[in-house]
């Protein structure tokens, strides 16, 4: 399927973003598509509106200004309602900070969006493991998250996000508090998982290594999408 300009008809689609926090103008225009299954980078400076971007795209902040759109609805005009429903069926997030629900163990924060999708407990508790073992999280499944290391909460935190076959997932620098061979294994992991299930991914991170998973690569310049490339 192809639009007028040849491109794949997006799957998600940000036009001219424009957000302000305050004084700070975080997205000063930014433009960015995502087409189904596609795994896109989006790096740029500290500061420079990635995590105001992904915020923005996976519906949790409305921009002031500008349209988003997924599968053809405008997501900025959807009621609240609806827009916690699409981030629980259709989205998997990982945030830049503050993952895990402190008070469940790591099984149990994998499997609390399988719960709220309607899955029995027993069930959701058995796909929540084989998650948490995909991602490199053996044995430390009734751990609290303050009881894991930075780099062992943030395994946890991708296998949550994927548990339920979402259609994208929002990744805000999920290898961030890894080296460089764990960051390489959930890369793979993640890479791998998203290509069989043509989950689409918007993969924020400083790291060329990380992005090298990536089809493409946009880069932000103070709220603007400054260049576009494919990936080595
Ligand atoms: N809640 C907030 N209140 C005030 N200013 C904010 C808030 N969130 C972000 N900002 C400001 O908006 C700008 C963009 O922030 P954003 O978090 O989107 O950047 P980023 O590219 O994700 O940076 P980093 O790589 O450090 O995570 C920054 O100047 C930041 O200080
Ligand atoms: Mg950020």
């Amino acid at each position: 399927m192809s639009n007028q300009g040849g491109s794949p008809v997006p799957l998600l689609a940000a036009r001219d973003l424009v957000k302000a926090h305050g004084r700070t103008e975080a997205l000063r225009g930014a433009s960015v598509e995502l087409a189904p299954g596609e795994i896109l980078a989006v790096t740029g400076a500290s500061g420079s509106g990635k995590s105001t971007l992904l915020h923005c795209l996976a519906g949790i902040v409305r921009p002031d200004s500008g349209a988003v759109t997924y599968a053809g609805e405008r997501l900025d005009r959807l009621p609240e309602r609806r827009l916690s429903e699409l981030r629980r069926t259709e989205f998997g997030v990982i945030f830049q900070f503050g993952q895990l629900i402190p008070e469940l163990t790591a099984l149990d924060n994998v499997a609390l969006p399988l719960l709220l999708a309607g899955a029995r407990r027993s069930e959701a508790r058995a796909t929540a493991g084989e998650w948490l073992e995909r991602f490199g999280v053996r044995g430390q499944e009734e751990l609290r998250p303050g009881e894991m290391s930075g780099g062992q909460a943030q395994r946890a935190a991708l296998a949550r996000a994927l548990v339920t076959g979402p259609k994208v997932v929002f990744a805000d620098e999920p290898t961030g508090a890894l080296d460089s061979l764990a960051s390489e294994q959930v890369m793979a992991a993640l890479a791998h998982t998203a290509r069989e299930s043509g989950t689409a991914v918007l993969l924020i991170t400083h790291d060329a290594q990380v992005a090298a998973y990536a089809d493409r690569e946009v880069r932000l310049t103070d709220g603007i999408v400054a260049s576009q490339g494919v990936t080595a």
